[in-house]
């Protein structure tokens, strides 16, 4: 079953929340003033069973999905993610992947390699702890966020580091990143500030557009642009021309890129959501457990799919970026 959108996008890309619960507070996603202490998370009940995301993954793949990111809030929190990946990885010839805060990789890497995830994506936004606390703001130090980046490559995965650039924050950053991770063959990946969820406070000032990264980082270390290696790419990608590796960009504020977005999100909850700027998802938790088959499911998600049109980032302006979006951390970056 090839499922397409109204814009004839392919859904090609699932990416489940497994949690909503974080151990950081990053200002620009989980801002402490709102999520503190008292903040409702999901109870333990709401929450999909990991045979339950299973099931739910195993429908997707056969709508045509071939990459899986685990993401949350952080999905190390929850207990025990390498079964999840275990019984993902029976899905088939899929691309399983996981995105970190690092916090928890050096004592869970070796068990997620070894039950079959792919690589994993660790967001780290500076080498300096002053800058990183201060977008962290639960104290975290840089050096254990590197510790987990080693354990991560030690236990032979593939690793990227998402860098979100915000002005006056983390920009100072862009080129320490460069130095460091040049040559490692740990990809750099920097992402524009966006105005996910509604608790950030985000202003399009604060965003730091993608060509000025590149020209920031290319004024030291020349670059230049790699083709995509495949449709729906998030990352538009750059070489040294030193060929000490490559780095990414992931303008979806200055450059959207909805044209090709073949995504599909599941809350933690067990919501479908078709844009990470949606405001609205559509609950496969109770389908699930009214016993439906999944031929059922399959069905539900392909009325979804193909009744799509999200383009978010293309149609932005002042008003849209200030609807009540679903939060980044339950809905799942
Ligand atoms: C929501 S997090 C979830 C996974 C994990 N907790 C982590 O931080 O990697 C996924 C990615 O979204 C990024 N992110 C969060 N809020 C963002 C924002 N407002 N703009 C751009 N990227 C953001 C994070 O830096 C991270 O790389
Ligand atoms: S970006 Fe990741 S680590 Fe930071 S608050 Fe959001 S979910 Fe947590």
């Amino acid at each position: 079953m090839a499922l397409a959108d109204t814009f004839g996008r392919p859904l090609r890309d699932l990416r489940i929340s497994v949690t909503d619960r974080c151990n950081f507070r990053c200002v620009y996603c989980m801002p402490k003033e709102v999520f503190g202490h008292d903040y409702e998370f999901l109870g333990r009940e709401k929450l999909l069973s990991f045979e339950e995301i299973e099931r739910l993954a195993r429908v997707f793949v056969q709508g045509g999905v071939g990459k899986i990111r685990l993401t949350g809030g952080e999905p190390l929190i929850r207990r025990d993610l390498d079964l999840l990946v275990g019984l993902l990885s029976t899905l088939g010839d899929i691309d399983l992947t996981l995105t970190t805060n690092g916090a928890l990789l050096t004592r869970h890497a070796a068990a997620l390699a070894a039950a079959g995830l792919t690589r994993v994506t660790v967001s780290l936004d500076s080498l300096d702890d002053e800058v990183f606390q201060a977008m962290n703001d639960v104290d975290f130090p840089v050096g254990q966020v590197l510790s987990g980046i080693e354990a991560a490559a030690a236990a032979g995965l593939p690793v990227k580091v998402n860098v979100v650039v915000k002005r006056g924050l983390s920009d100072g950053s862009v080129a320490d990143m460069a130095r460091f991770f040049r040559g490692t063959g740990h990809t750099l990946r920097f992402i524009e500030y966006m105005d996910v969820g509604h608790t950030n406070g985000w202003r399009l000032n604060d965003v730091v557009p993608a060509a000025e990264i590149i020209a920031t980082i290319d004024a030291e270390f020349p670059l230049e642009p790699v083709d995509p290696a495949y449709r729906g790419e998030v990352a538009s990608r750059y070489r040294y021309r030193d060929g000490a590796g490559e780095i990414g960009v992931i303008a979806s504020v200055t450059q959207p890129f909805c044209g090709d977005c073949t995504r599909a999100r599941l809350s933690a909850d067990g919501k479908l959501y078709t844009c990470l700027f949606a405001v609205r998802g559509h609950d496969l938790r109770a389908l699930l457990r009214s016993g439906a088959s999944d031929e059922e499911l399959g069905t539900a998600i392909g009325g979804v799919w193909t009744r799509r049109g999200d383009r978010y980032s293309e149609l932005r302006t002042a008003e849209t970026s200030a609807l009540r979006k679903v939060e980044m951390s339950f809905i799942g970056g």
